[in-house]
C-alpha cells in the first residue's frame, strides 16, 4: 500500500487535487494503479491501514452530497485518520468571505487535508492558496469533480481493461456538469474518444474545443459507443428554461434500453449518481446488473479517494519533498 516511494513524488508532483485538466497520463495512472491496490484492501477482512494515523481531515461540504462525503470520511477512517465533518450548506455568508474566514480558522487548526465542496467555481483554488494544508476539490460549481472522474476511470479501467481507444458518451446536462467536464479532460488525456450527446440548450458554448464530438441526437450518439455516461439534470443550477418539461426529456435524452440498443452490444452504463430515475435513466436500466457499473462507480469511489490521502501525505510522511 506504500508502494510508490520516490517515484510516487515523481509520478505525482502535486500538493493538492483541483482539477484533472493539466494532470499529466503518468500521475493519472498512478493514482489508478495505488487505487487498485486500495480495491484489494478495502475487500480484505481487515479492511484498515494506520498511514494517516495522527492525521486530520475535514470535510467541508458547502453543497449536499452522499456519496462524496461519505466516501471521504470512509477512506480517512479506514487509514487511521481523525475526520471531522463541517457542513455549512444554507450559510448565508457571502461566499469569499466565508471562504477566508473558514480558511483561517483552519489553518489555526493545523488540519493537514482539507476536502472542499463549493458552489462557486475556483472555490478549491482559491482556498489552496491561503491554506497550509492539502485541498482536494471535491466539486467547485460547474468547474471540476477531479475525485469523480477518476472513480470513473477506475471503473472502465477494471471492467474493461483499459481506457485509450475506448469510446465514451457522456449524456445529458454538459452545461451544468463538473463531473463531465473532469471526465472530458481524463478520458481525453487517457487516449479515450469522448462524445458529449446532449440538447442544444444543455451544451456550453465552445465545448468542441475541449476535443468531443458534439451529439443532440441521442441514439446518433450512441452509436457504437463503450461506455454511456449518463448526468443528473441539475435543475438547482438552472435559472431558466432549459427544456421543455422533465417528460419530454425523458422521451428525447432519458436512456431506455430502445435507445442503448445504438450503442455496442456490451455497452457499460453508469452514472455519478444521485439519480433522477425517470428522468436521464430509466429504473430497469440503471438497475441492470449485467450492465449497470453504478455501484461498483461507489466501491471505486472510496479505493480513489484512499489513494488520493496517500499520495498527497506522501511528503508529511517523510517522502521527498514534492514541487507545488
Ligand atoms: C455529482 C456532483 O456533485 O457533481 N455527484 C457526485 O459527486 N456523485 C453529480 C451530481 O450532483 O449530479
Amino acid at each position: 500500500m506504500q508502494s510508490g516511494g520516490d517515484s510516487g513524488a515523481m509520478r505525482f508532483p502535486h500538493r493538492h487535487l483541483l482539477a484533472i485538466e493539466g494532470m499529466t497520463p503518468d500521475a493519472i495512472g498512478f493514482l489508478l494503479d495505488l487505487a487498485d491496490s486500495y480495491v484489494d484492501l478495502g475487500r480484505s477482512a481487515e479492511r484498515k491501514s494506520t498511514l494517516l494515523r495522527g492525521r486530520t481531515l475535514i470535510n467541508l461540504f458547502f453543497e449536499d452530497s452522499t456519496r462524496t462525503r461519505t466516501s471521504f470520511e470512509l477512506a480517512g477512517k479506514r487509514m487511521g485518520a481523525d475526520v471531522i465533518n463541517m457542513s455549512v450548506s444554507g450559510s448565508s455568508v457571502a461566499k469569499g468571505e466565508t471562504l477566508l474566514d473558514t480558511a483561517m480558522t483552519l489553518n489555526a487548526m493545523h488540519v493537514d487535508v482539507l476536502v472542499v465542496r463549493h458552489a462557486a467555481s475556483g472555490a478549491a483554488k482559491l482556498l489552496s492558496e491561503k491554506l497550509d494544508c492539502a485541498v482536494i476539490n471535491a466539486g467547485d460549481g460547474t468547474h471540476e469533480h477531479p475525485t469523480q472522474a477518476l472513480l470513473d476511470a477506475l471503473t472502465i479501467r477494471r471492467r474493461l481493461g483499459r481506457l485509450s481507444g475506448l469510446t465514451v458518451a457522456i449524456c445529458g446536462d454538459i452545461t451544468h456538469s463538473r463531473v463531465a467536464r473532469s471526465n472530458i479532460h481524463l478520458l481525453g488525456t487517457m487516449g479515450a474518444r469522448v462524445r458529449v450527446v446532449a440538447p442544444p440548450t444543455l451544451l456550453p458554448t465552445g465545448i468542441e474545443r475541449l476535443g468531443v464530438d458534439v451529439f443532440t441526437d441521442m441514439r446518433e450518439g450512441l452509436k457504437g459507443v463503450d461506455i454511456v455516461m449518463m448526468l443528473r439534470l441539475q435543475q438547482e443550477r438552472m435559472s431558466g428554461a432549459f427544456i421543455p418539461s422533465i417528460h419530454e426529456f425523458f422521451r428525447y435524452w432519458g436512456l431506455t434500453y430502445d435507445k442503448l440498443a445504438a450503442a455496442h452490444p456490451d455497452a457499460l452504463i453508469m452514472h455519478p449518481g444521485p439519480m433522477n430515475r425517470g428522468v436521464e435513466i430509466d429504473s430497469e436500466v440503471a438497475d441492470d446488473i449485467g450492465r449497470s457499473a453504478i455501484r461498483e462507480q461507489v466501491e471505486m469511489g472510496v479505493a480513489v479517494r484512499m489513494a488520493i490521502l496517500d499520495a498527497l501525505t506522501r511528503p508529511l510522511r517523510g517522502n521527498q519533498p514534492q514541487a507545488a
